[in-house]
């Protein structure tokens, strides 16, 4: 595998530009690839054979586009296809929840772990199973939060369907006491701020994108893939639909243009 080559990225759509992010601040010589499958946005909704066939068709594609190793920057994806797709790749991949939950689990004092993610994710139990797993006398409140993903992806952050939405997905679990949020879907770190707001500072919030950054950038590291030092590198973007909508959302949520969007039919 090619030292110089980039590194891939994916989700449903601009939600994974919250690891990307990472990506750029944690390791600022790689390259990447990022894909949005915006044609099968909200992946909260669909069934696992859904998002099998999808990620494996993404993972195929960025696979065609010579990257030497995929972050899944999705966490329905990574607690739903992960073990499939990692099989079937010739790259390494890795995935959101194992950072998440042990980022979770450094940062709990009384061990109540609430979690936000789309339905698929909350329905799989990943990041219960991981949390109870690795954690001692965790207890964990899980909530799916179905109408977030839509309002960021439309870059309606500042609005009260955003604030009613939070409310009633947040009010449960501070009810039970948590410390601690996992904002398990990548859509999520882009609502950080109202999310604070609500919860009010007794809650810390756990965005498992910059530990699975940092976990890559091990691996990269142990497998002689890592790139350092002063290069000319590239950010590419691609989308299975809507390329211009999505060129506007991630210049609000980046601040800045990401410059040409290509669409691609997988
Ligand atoms: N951002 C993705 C996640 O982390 C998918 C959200 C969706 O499309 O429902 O789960």
């Amino acid at each position: 595998m090619k030292r110089n080559a980039a590194i891939g990225l994916f989700d449903s759509g601009v939600g994974g530009l919250s690891v990307a992010v990472e990506v750029y601040r944690q390791l600022p010589a790689e390259s990447t690839v990022y894909f949005g499958d915006t044609a099968h946005v909200p992946y909260g909704p669909r069934s696992a054979g859904e998002l099998t066939r999808f990620t494996k068709k993404i993972t195929d594609f960025l696979q065609g586009q010579g990257v030497k190793y995929i972050i899944a920057a999705c966490n329905t994806s990574s607690s739903i296809s992960l073990p499939v797709l990692r099989e079937r790749c010739k790259v390494p991949m890795i995935g959101l929840i194992e950072p998440g939950v042990a980022e979770a689990l450094g940062k709990t004092v009384n061990g109540r772990i609430g979690v936000i993610a789309t339905e698929a994710t909350i329905r799989s139990g990943a990041y219960e199973q991981g949390l109870k797993k690795l954690g001692r006398d965790i207890e964990v409140y899980s909530r799916a939060a179905p109408r977030l993903v839509p309002l960021v992806e439309a870059g309606r952050t500042d609005t009260y369907q955003v604030t009613g939405a939070l409310r009633e997905y947040l009010f449960p679990l501070q009810e039970a006491g948590i410390d601690t949020l996992i904002l398990g879907c990548t859509h999520y770190p882009f609502l950080a701020r109202q999310i604070a707001e609500e919860l009010g500072p007794g809650v810390r919030l756990v965005d498992p994108a910059s530990a699975t950054v940092r976990a890559a950038k091990e691996e990269l590291c142990r497998l002689d893939l890592a790139i350092s030092g002063i290069r000319p590198i590239s950010h590419c973007f691609y989308v299975s639909s809507r390329p211009d909508a999505f060129r506007a959302a991630a210049g609000r949520f980046l601040k800045k243009d990401i410059g040409p969007v290509r669409q691609i039919d997988l």
